[in-house]
């Protein structure tokens, strides 16, 4: 093992591939030294077997990172109250959320979820049977906005504040630290209003049926599972966070990818039981982390691809390098819809921190792709696809804006005079 010197994380690769230096740090077989952007010397952890013995051993430590670093962006840590926490704190916050995102509660949201989808397409293509949009701006990063206020009770019409705010606070590099500090003091404020606001409703006995309603109204009984004002206020704007800012990048990606395979797109409309595989091998192939993982510190000496790491060291699993482990996936560097080892992927992380919205983020997916290709006949972009304009200087990578050209299914058998809805 050589010392490298190279600065991590690696500049993103301005596509839904990851850097092309994460190829040669898998192929390098063993963790791989690097120093991190706060200056600490660390391993990237890159296989498949190890990223997930990092992720599902209590004795790679979260907390512990970040009690001795600051974090690789300039958010404080009380923000992402859940990426940065070891037992038990963790786990009682985890336990507060959960119920709201089982695989039964998704099961239930999807009539609405459907509804929303076919409500932001009603207004994207506004009666029209052809036209130009931004599919970023009109529907993959709304869907999931829209999906989430609704879940946790945010006012939809805030939710370009929220968003502007957001830029600023997931933003790895294009603001200083003032500025993040400035946007995490807004956010925080209007979501302690929000709580506030939540608690009076229901002390005058008209309690929303939501999810912050019901974490600002938890018995605290148990001493144990007691969540404070604070962690409640933090938990709000951070799973705001995690539910659009990754799924809306996530599915415009996902959307581009579709774009990239118009054969595909054939077979998805003629067979749209083959949508769920799809999107998870959409999911497998695109890299959503800009910055790669969460840093862990190692509390007791271990063995990581045959490489001894002692206690003390930090390492970060890769789980973009492990989603194309060649140990796991067959020609993992080809996207392939119909890959039959597509569910060993790591997209949703793995072990305790596991996404919680994992379920929620596959019906998003999953039903917005199911939805254009019933509604539009012809989707296709609407600028060459060197002009796109990646999230770069982002925590999530994605595009800003998807700029497509579409016609309404049915639209060539209706006068266009007429304006139809697919
Ligand atoms: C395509 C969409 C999504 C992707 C790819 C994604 C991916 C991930 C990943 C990789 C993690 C683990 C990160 C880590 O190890 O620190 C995570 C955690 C998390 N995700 Fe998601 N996510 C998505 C959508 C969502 C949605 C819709 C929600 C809804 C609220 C959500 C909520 C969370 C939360 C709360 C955590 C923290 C879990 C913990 O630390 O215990 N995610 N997500």
């Amino acid at each position: 093992m050589t010392d490298d010197p190279a600065r991590f994380p690696f500049p993103p690769a301005g596509d839904v591939r990851p850097p092309d230096a994460y190829h040669d740090v898998l192929h390098a077989r063993a963790p791989h030294p690097v120093q991190l952007s706060s200056g600490q010397p660390a391993l990237l952890v890159t296989r498949h077997e190890d990223v997930t013995a990092v992720l599902g051993d209590d004795r790679f430590s979260r907390a512990g990172y970040t009690e001795l670093a600051r974090p690789l962006f300039a958010r404080k840590t009380e923000s992402v109250l859940l990426a940065t926490a070891d037992a038990p704190d963790h786990t009682r916050r985890r336990r507060a959320i959960l119920p709201a995102f089982t695989a039964r509660q998704v099961r239930l949201l999807r009539p609405r979820l459907e509804a929303l989808a076919e409500e932001l397409l009603d207004d994207l293509t506004a009666g029209a049977t052809g036209g130009e949009t931004d599919l970023v701006g009109g529907f993959t990063v709304p869907f999931p906005m829209r999906v989430i206020c609704e879940v946790l009770g945010v006012p939809f019409e805030d939710s370009a504040m929220l968003r502007a705010e957001v830029d600023i606070l997931m933003s790895t590099s294009g603001h200083t630290r003032e500025e993040v500090a400035a946007a995490q003091a807004r956010t925080d404020e209007y979501f302690t209003a929000l709580v506030a606001g939540k608690r009076r409703a229901a002390e005058a006995g008209t309690p929303a049926d939501d999810l912050l309603t019901r974490l600002a109204l938890r018995p605290d009984d148990d001493p144990d599972q007691r969540l404070s004002d604070r962690e409640v206020v933090s938990l709000g704007s951070g799973m705001l966070m995690a539910g659009y800012e990754t799924t809306g990048n996530s599915f415009g990606m996902c959307v581009l990818l579709l774009l990239r395979h118009p054969d595909l797109v054939k077979r998805l409309r003629a067979e749209p039981a083959r949508i769920p595989a799809a999107v998870e091998e959409m999911l497998r192939f695109s890299s959503l982390n800009n910055t790669g993982g969460a840093p862990h510190l190692v509390t007791e000496d271990t063995v990581l691809g045959g490489c001894p790491v002692a206690a003390g060291r930090i390492v970060v699993p890769l789980t973009d390098t492990a989603n194309r482990d060649p140990a796991v996936f067959t020609d993992p560097d080809a996207f392939d819809p119909d890959r039959a080892d597509v569910g060993s992927h790591l997209a949703f992380g793995y072990g305790r921190h596991l996404c919680l919205g994992a379920e929620l983020a596959r019906a998003e997916l999953q039903i917005g792709v199911g939805a254009l290709l019933r509604r539009f006949e012809v989707l296709e972009l609407a600028v060459a696809e060197d002009e796109l304009d990646w999230r770069r200087t982002m925590f999530i990578n994605g595009v800003w804006q998807l700029p497509v050209r579409w016609t309404a299914a049915g639209a060539a058998a209706v006068p266009a005079a007429e304006g139809r809805r697919g």
